[in-house]
Parts: structure tokens; C-alpha cells; sequence
């Protein structure tokens, strides 16, 4: 009996209303392009800037599970989203480890303990899981909330990018601190992204166990670094993780994204990481992106952020050159190239989400 009920209870909870955007990443026949944008939940949406308000602080928001939800599905109730993510942050799992995240106002996010030590770099170890049950706590809470509207993505940082973090104590411009590491003692980093990358594995396959039907790999700052030292200190580590995912989950694939920002010269070589699909920042054309690699995975992006600052027309302009550069048929989910800037006016999201729908729908035609 209790079987049948949550035998039934899992029917339910997987069957998905809208899977444009998970069908879009496995290539499958679509209507039209699925669209949602990176840091979709956010300052630039007055109702997020006082949910986070009544949290107290963002960290305080990310660990309420009730605001986490709210927050999650406030860009839903605004505009026609194909796919809502997950509202938490990639620098939990450094958190996690015992480093101190906080967030110093208007500075971005620090830790209190950087691994600037061979010693504290020798202790570092993969956290115990029930030290982040926060997060799959609001995946499910999202999950029910979302009612099958649309997939939940889950994500987590790149074993490079939280490196960066972990390393430099904050954010950087130059990364000279984890630079000189990675010349001077890379045995050092190669530890430090070692332990990342089981970190990360099992981060992710629990988010897919409590209900993340897609996962995206934020690879932000893989694009500071030198093709070989790509390949070496990023590339290598994100594939660990891919072929330790879990790939399936409730009867259906789960889509892995793999998103290196800066990595337009690097597409063939992601392609081959095992990833479903790659997303792209603004600096490549997705046509050309597209013929390099468009047999093995699905393309994510590829409007640069500030486009929005543009007129109603001339982002309209924007999303009809991206559709027609990827072309026709399935395989292309709309997406900005790097995360809404937070003084993005939210109207011209609009204007984009209904843009991308309503002129996707030619190439579409004959699936
Ligand atoms: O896309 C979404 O809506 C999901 C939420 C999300 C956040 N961070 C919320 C957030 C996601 C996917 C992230 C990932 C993340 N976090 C990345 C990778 C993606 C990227 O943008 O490159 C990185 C590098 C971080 C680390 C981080 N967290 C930084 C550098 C900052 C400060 C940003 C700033 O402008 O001050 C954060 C904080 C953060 N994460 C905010 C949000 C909404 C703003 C915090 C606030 O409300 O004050």
C-alpha cells in the first residue's frame, strides 16, 4: 500500500506540463525555443529584493527553504519561463567544507579561511552531504510548489571556479594568487579540484535525487585560463564530475549543461566531455558554434546580458539574429550569455521571453 501511494505520488510529481526545455536539451522536436536566464531570480525583481529583506541576509535566504521557493518561482509568475533554477548559490559547497562564506555588502561573496596553506589545503576534505540537506530541502520544496509548470535545474560551481574562490579568499579580477599555485605547486590545485570535483558529484547526484531534472555546471571563471591549463585544471575535473552523474531519474534523462564562460575557442573539446549540451556566452555566433559541434550536444545562450538595455525593438532585433543564426529545428535553448545584470529594467525581460517564443515558432515548423 505504501508503495502504491508513492509509486503514484512519483507519477504525479514527474509528470512535467511544459518540456520544451528538457526536450530541447536532448535535441527531441519542440514548438518553439525554450527560454530562461541565468540569475533569473534576483535584484533586478523588487518582489526578490524584499523576500530577501524578510530573510535578513542572501546566505539567510538561500538556507530558508519557504523564501528559497518564493523566490524561485517569483520570475515564473512574471514572465512565460520555459524552466525555473534552483535559488542558491554555487559557493555553498566551499561553505560546506568549513571555509566561511559571508558576504561582505557590496564587495561579493568572502571567505574567512582561503587555501593559502599547504596544510589547510592537505585537510581539505569532501563535506558530509546533510551539511547542505538546505538545498535539497528546497529542491523539493520547489518541486511541489512547481506542480509540474515547468523543470527545476539544479546546479553547482565548476571544481575550477570554486577553486578561484576558495583559493583567492573572494572574488578577483587577475586570480594571481591561484595562478601562482597552479604554476608554482600544481600538485596543490590538483588536490584542491580533486577533492572539488567528488564534492560536486555527489552535490549534484543529491540534487537529482531530491528532484533537479536538469543540472548546469557554472564554469565562470575556466575562461581565464590558457587552452592547456583549461584542459588540465578545468576541462579534466568537469568531466570527472559528468561521468560520475547520475543520468537518469523519475523514468526521464537528466540533462547535464556544462557552461564555460569565455570557452567559445574550447567548444569541440567540451563537446566530447560527455555533456547533453554546452552553453555559450555572447562572444561566439551560435551558427558557427552549432556547425562546430551541433551533432554531439544542444547550445545554451547566447544574448549578451546588456542587450536589455536596449529599446523593445532592438531586443526583439537581438533574439530574431540569435534564432535565425542557430537556425532551424531542435537542440537551442535561449538563455543570456552571463547573468541578468541587476539594474536590468524587468519589462524588456518580458519583451525578451515573448520574443523568443513567438519567433522561434518558425523554425520549428516542420518537427
Ligand atoms: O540563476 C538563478 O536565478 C539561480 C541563482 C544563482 C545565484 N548564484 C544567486 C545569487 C546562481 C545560479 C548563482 C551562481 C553563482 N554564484 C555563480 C556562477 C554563475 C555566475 O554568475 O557566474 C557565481 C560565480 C557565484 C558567486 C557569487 N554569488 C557572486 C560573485 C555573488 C555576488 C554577485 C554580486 O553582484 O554581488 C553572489 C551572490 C548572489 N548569488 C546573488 C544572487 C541572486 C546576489 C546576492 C544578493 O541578493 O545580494
Amino acid at each position: 500500500m505504501t508503495n502504491l501511494i508513492q509509486a503514484s505520488e512519483l507519477n504525479t510529481m514527474s509528470q512535467l506540463k511544459n518540456d520544451t526545455f528538457l526536450r530541447a536539451l536532448l535535441k527531441q522536436p519542440v514548438d518553439y525555443t525554450p527560454i530562461w536566464m541565468m540569475r533569473q531570480a534576483g535584484r533586478y525583481l523588487p518582489e526578490y529584493k524584499a523576500t530577501r529583506a524578510r530573510a535578513g541576509s542572501f546566505l539567510d535566504l538561500c538556507k530558508n527553504t519557504e523564501l528559497a521557493t518564493e523566490v524561485t518561482i517569483q520570475p515564473l509568475e512574471r514572465f512565460k519561463l520555459d524552466a525555473a533554477i534552483l535559488f542558491s548559490d554555487i559557493l555553498t559547497v566551499p561553505d560546506a567544507m568549513g571555509l566561511g562564506l559571508y558576504f561582505a555588502e557590496g564587495e561579493g561573496p568572502k571567505f574567512e579561511r582561503a587555501l593559502q596553506h599547504e596544510a589547510d589545503i592537505r585537510k581539505l576534505a569532501v563535506p558530509d552531504m546533510q551539511k547542505l540537506d538546505y538545498v535539497f530541502a528546497a529542491v523539493r520544496s520547489i518541486r511541489h510548489a512547481l506542480d509540474g509548470r515547468v523543470p527545476l535545474i539544479g546546479f553547482s560551481g565548476s571544481p575550477f571556479t570554486l577553486a578561484c574562490y576558495m583559493v583567492e579568499g573572494g572574488s578577483s579580477k587577475e586570480f594571481r594568487t591561484i595562478k601562482s599555485m597552479m604554476y608554482a605547486r600544481p600538485d596543490l590545485l590538483h588536490h584542491i579540484l580533486s577533492v572539488n570535483a567528488q564534492a560536486v558529484t555527489a552535490y549534484l547526484n543529491a540534487q537529482i535525487e531530491a528532484g533537479a531534472q536538469a543540472v548546469q555546471i557554472f564554469d565562470t571563471w575556466g575562461g581565464a585560463l590558457s587552452q592547456h591549463a583549461f584542459e588540465t585544471f578545468s576541462l579534466r575535473y568537469m568531466k570527472q564530475i559528468v561521468s560520475g552523474l547520475k543520468r537518469e531519474h523519475e523514468g526521464r534523462r537528466v540533462p547535464v549543461i556544462l557552461f564555460t564562460k569565455g570557452g567559445g575557442l574550447w567548444l569541440e573539446q567540451m563537446a566530447a566531455s560527455g555533456a547533453d549540451a554546452l552553453g555559450l556566452d555572447w562572444t561566439c555566433d551560435i551558427g558557427q558554434a552549432r556547425a562546430r559541434v551541433g551533432g554531439q550536444v544542444a547550445l545554451q545562450g547566447n544574448l549578451d546580458p546588456f542587450a536589455l538595455f536596449g529599446t523593445p525593438e532592438s531586443i526583439r532585433e537581438e533574439a530574431a539574429r540569435i534564432l535565425a543564426a542557430y537556425g532551424s529545428g531542435s537542440g537551442h535553448v535561449f538563455n543570456l550569455g552571463h547573468g541578468i545584470n541587476q539594474h536590468t529594467d524587468p519589462e524588456h525581460a518580458a519583451v525578451l521571453v515573448d520574443a523568443v517564443h513567438e519567433l522561434s515558432r518558425a523554425y520549428h515548423i516542420t518537427e
